[in-house]
């Protein structure tokens, strides 16, 4: 079965994908599919738009069932700043709020947060990561106050791989009333998750990661009762009375998720990760997570031996899929140069080198890697 999942992404451009934390190439169903729709609307306009809106629409419905949520609750963006944006504009916190996220969060759930903060005249506080760079609970406890209205942090912490546990984030929210706003683009597709079940307010993520899907995609997913909550960022004719409608002072908002989305959709982007998504769904979250996780162990253990130090919060094994390495004699410069030449895909992030495989990378890919690095 992951057979066939290794199968829809074959190549023949040599390239080796090993940086799927940043952006991961499509499946080849995916890329057809894109291509299809592109073809139809260059050629139909509007002859071909109606059905190929209603044909992007399945996205929702697909990553609903994906990530455990009705599609009633999920909102489309450019990407994952906006919807983290959305969510901490639009929640027009009170004077004097603090706000917490981890001192290790990627830029687009960082910055958001701290414009909030600033806008409410309050304070953004940041909870501090172990020395492995890990993010227990009771680094949020530390920092938390009568005066936070939103933990906003990240599931899966992109420079190490760091794993937030959810549950324990949920009940100590809970507990105090305060919002959670969790940053999933590099969990979902890699961890099971099931946002209905787990208890956060809102979840924000991106298609081109874990999810191997076209970039330029976020999604919001919101608990029922907070739909109708938040001030939309931006409005227009499908916020309002639709395309159709003429301008009036007295139409009403769209009601659900369509007061956030205000004007012609990411056609492509939504048909390629609904394409994504079936192939996803059909192959299973568990079995694509083990499979990850056997390579990122492989990868690791191979590093090892060449005398790489792995710089884990999780102890010897890895969970998830980042290994974060670096070594004492090889220079960062070195690394990149043998990794480049030999057609490598990474990213640089401290501590160290970030390799993230997915589960379509092969045991032929992480031999080229740990061989290319000896
Ligand atoms: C934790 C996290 N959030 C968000 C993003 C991407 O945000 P955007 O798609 O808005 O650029 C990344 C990408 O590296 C990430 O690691």
């Amino acid at each position: 079965m992951i057979q066939a999942f290794k199968d829809a992404y074959k190549r023949q451009d040599g390239l080796i994908h090993l940086n799927n934390a940043g952006v991961a190439p499509w499946p080849t169903q995916t890329e057809q599919t894109v291509h299809q729709v592109a073809a139809n609307l260059a050629r139909g306009g509007a002859h071909a738009v109606g059905a190929m809106v209603e044909k992007s629409e399945e996205a929702r419905s697909l990553l609903g069932a994906f990530l455990g949520a009705q599609p009633n609750q999920i909102a489309f963006f450019q990407t994952c700043a906006v919807a983290i944006s959305q969510v901490a504009f639009g929640l027009q916190l009170p004077r004097g709020s603090e706000i917490v996220v981890f001192d290790q969060e990627y830029p687009s759930n960082f910055y958001p947060w701290r414009l909030a903060a600033e806008r409410a005249q309050g304070e953004l506080k940041i909870a501090k990561s172990t020395a492995q760079l890990a993010t227990p609970i009771e680094a949020i406890e530390a920092v938390v106050t009568e005066k936070t209205k939103v933990i906003a942090v990240s599931w899966v912490q992109y420079r190490n791989g760091a794993i937030l546990d959810l549950e324990k984030l949920a009940a100590f929210a809970k507990a105090r009333g305060i919002l959670t706003c969790v940053d999933i683009i590099q969990g979902a597709g890699l961890l099971p998750f099931d946002f209905n079940s787990s208890g956060l307010d809102f979840a924000c993520g991106g298609a081109h990661k874990w999810l191997t899907s076209p970039l330029s995609l976020g999604y919001l997913m919101m608990k029922p009762e907070h739909v109708d909550r938040l001030e939309p960022l931006a409005a227009g004719a499908m916020s309002f009375g639709g395309f159709d409608a003429l301008s009036d002072l007295k139409t009403p908002r769209s009601s659900g998720v369509a007061r956030y989305e205000p004007g012609g959709r990411s056609i492509l982007e939504l048909v390629g990760l609904g394409e994504t998504l079936k192939l996803m769904s059909t192959t299973g979250v568990q079995m694509i997570s083990s499979e990850i996780e056997r390579l990122a162990n492989n990868l690791a253990r191979g590093l090892k031996t060449r005398g790489f130090q792995i710089h884990s919060p999780h102890g010897e094994k890895i969970r998830g899929s980042i290994v974060n390495a670096s070594h004492s004699t090889l220079s960062m410069e070195e690394i990149t140069k043998r990794l480049n030449d030999a057609k490598i895909s990474y990213a640089v992030r401290p501590p160290g080198l970030r390799l993230s495989a997915h589960a379509f990378n092969t045991d032929a890919d992480i031999a080229r890697t740990i061989e290319a690095l000896s």
